[in-house]
């Protein structure tokens, strides 16, 4: 089954062929990101804006790219949210159009269910599983049953991983996009700093407003006294906070599930400080760590590819009333 996916939730213009749930046959990515770099984030009406003008290429590139016409494809998936309303109803329209012309399936997908199953596209998902979900919107503790079934254990309770990566970059002077370059930095410097672990219980819930404050008032404090704080200790201080509680609850929720089977998604899953500690901690306690490629940790239309064809199997198919949900929970 060949499924054309359209991805447009951020600032991403995505689109993909993928075969069976499994094997990318072509996948283009235009990011916008020079563009929002001069805003210092992005801006909702710019990012739809671009998706409109670009869309139409998109996709006729990645027909191009796999040498197939659109009569070859099966079904089209898309994006339907959570993500900015403007930017997810260009993907949207583009997909109910192209379902309407040529008569084939319309599957709505949840873009986190997206970054989950952009690890099947490295190995076949095995179950049951832990999903970590950390990305710019999503810090979430999920367990899989099976293909498509989402059980939220916990999330964050303020600020989502990522967007406390993009914020602590600003007040260190790291330009936009953060998360990357502070995780760089981090490699780099020394944890000095003293900050606390954030919603350090038993819990599978995170809160990183807190540690993020701490940041500032540091910082602060320091430029008060007339000293710069150093960039990769601050970073590397910030990124050890964070990875020591995402990883301890994360392998706490595998041992209370008695689960073997991890998978990291979402964009923050291209941490490396994250990669390493995952993998030590999972080699220890013998569970399968999946952790997608870099090329899929960030927005892409091959994930949604990826979970379409499980989506469709459990009978997500849509009708041209389908409308782009800027919140919505992972069922
Ligand atoms: O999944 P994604 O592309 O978009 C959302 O769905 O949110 O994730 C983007 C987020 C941004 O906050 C970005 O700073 C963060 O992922 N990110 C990283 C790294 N690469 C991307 N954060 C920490 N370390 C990284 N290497
Ligand atoms: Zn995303």
């Amino acid at each position: 089954m060949y499924i054309l996916a359209i991805e447009t939730s951020c600032d991403e213009t995505s689109a993909s062929i993928i075969k069976d749930g499994c094997e990318e046959i072509s996948s283009v990515i235009l990011s916008q990101m020079n563009t929002h770099a001069n805003y210092g984030g992005v801006v909702p009406e710019i990012a739809s804006r671009m998706h409109i003008e670009n869309i139409t290429m998109v996709i006729d590139e990645a027909l191009k790219k796999a040498k197939m016409k659109m009569e070859d494809i099966d079904a089209f998936a898309v994006t339907y949210g959570p993500g900015l309303i403007g930017s997810l109803l260009v993907g949207l329209m583009a997909a109910k159009t192209l379902s309407f012309i040529y008569q084939k399936p319309l599957i709505p997908v949840h873009h986190i269910a997206g970054h989950i199953y952009a690890n099947n596209l490295v190995k076949r998902l095995e179950f049951p599983l832990i999903a970590l979900v950390v990305s710019g919107g999503h810090t979430e503790l999920i367990y899989m049953k099976e293909d498509y079934s989402f059980e939220k254990l916990g999330g964050t309770l303020d600020d989502a991983v990522g967007e406390a990566y993009d914020k602590v970059a600003r007040v260190i002077n790291v330009p936009y996009p953060g998360g990357p370059l502070v995780d760089k930095l981090a490699f780099d410097g020394q944890d000095t700093y003293d900050l606390p672990l954030p919603l350090n219980d038993n819990s599978y819930n995170f809160s990183f407003s807190g540690l993020k404050s701490a940041v500032i008032n540091l910082a602060h404090n320091e430029r008060q006294r007339g000293n710069e704080i150093i960039k990769e200790n601050m970073a590397a201080s910030f990124q050890n906070r964070v990875v020591e509680i995402l990883v301890k609850k994360t392998m706490k929720a595998l041992k209370d599930y008695d689960v073997k089977n991890l998978i990291v998604a979402g964009g923050v899953a291209a941490n490396k400080g994250l990669r390493t500690v995952l993998k030590e901690a999972c080699e220890k306690a013998d569970v399968n760590l999946i952790v997608p490629e870099m090329k899929y940790c960030t927005d892409n239309a091959a994930m949604i590819g990826a979970a379409a064809y499980y989506a469709y199997k459990r009978g997500d198919i849509a009708d041209l009333n389908l409308n782009a949900k800027a919140v919505d929970s992972l069922r």
